[in-house]
């Protein structure tokens, strides 16, 4: 199921979770003036959709009739759903292990493609996931897989949970992100992966700001 040929640039940005591609994909579509998708807020949005509706997280044909007509918009770096502001609620970890467990239903990421591929609008977009360049636009001209070690990612993790003011444990954390690695990787549906021709960028001992400038050096070189 790949996309049609597009003249539409896309930069694909997949990666684990906190490997820190939300906030560089964020930044490069500034950029670039580009749109940008948070394809893994839909499928946190999935997630809490089913828990409010007290729909089991692994009934495909429910979970994935919620996904297909999620009432939910983005507007002004808050997300609503059914006309309540979720932008928070959205990030709780309970969230997250629940978008984890319904993205590894087939009918979900199907239900799913046509609203992610809708989001590919002049001048372009850079579209963040695990599945963006493989998958939902594998015609893309820039990709780029975005990684750093578990023990960094949870660190990173662990200092924004700490800023919140929210209580946290570093060897949970890593052992959590360990346990979402393997259980997004393992899935037989668009697991993750980095797509053959995209860019490895480890950001282990990289900061934003360096990761930013390599995916613009890369896409500046693809034109
Ligand atoms: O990027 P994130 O942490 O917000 O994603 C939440 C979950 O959604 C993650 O565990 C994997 C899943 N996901 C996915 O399967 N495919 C995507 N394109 C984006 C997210």
């Amino acid at each position: 199921m790949s996309a049609a040929p597009s003249p539409i640039p896309v930069i694909t940005i997949d990666g684990p979770s906190a490997s820190g591609k939300g906030t560089v994909a964020e930044r490069v579509a500034v950029a670039l003036g580009f749109h940008f998708l948070d394809s893994g807020a839909l499928y946190r949005l999935t997630a809490l959709s089913a828990m409010k509706h007290g729909v089991a997280l692994d009934d495909e044909a429910r979970v994935a009739e919620l996904a297909g007509h999620l009432p939910a918009t983005f507007r002004d770096g808050s997300v609503w759903l059914a006309g309540e502001n979720v932008t928070d609620a959205i990030r709780a970890e309970a969230v997250g292990e629940g978008a984890s467990k319904v993205a590894a239903l087939p009918g979900v990421r199907a239900a799913l493609l046509d609203r992610q591929r809708a989001y590919r609008q002049p001048p372009g977009l850079v579209a963040d996931g695990r599945d963006m360049g493989t998958v939902v636009f594998a015609d893309a001209a820039t990709k780029v897989f975005l990684t750093a070690s578990a023990e960094a990612r949870a660190e990173r993790r662990y200092k924004q949970l700490i800023e919140k003011g929210n209580s946290a444990s570093l060897t949970a954390l890593v052992a959590d992100m360990q346990a979402r690695d393997a259980r997004d990787s393992a899935r037989t549906v668009a697991p993750l992966k980095p797509a053959p021709d995209a860019l490895l960028l480890d950001t282990t001992h990289m900061d934003i700001e360096s990761a930013v400038q390599a995916v613009l050096a890369h896409y500046h070189s693809k034109q």
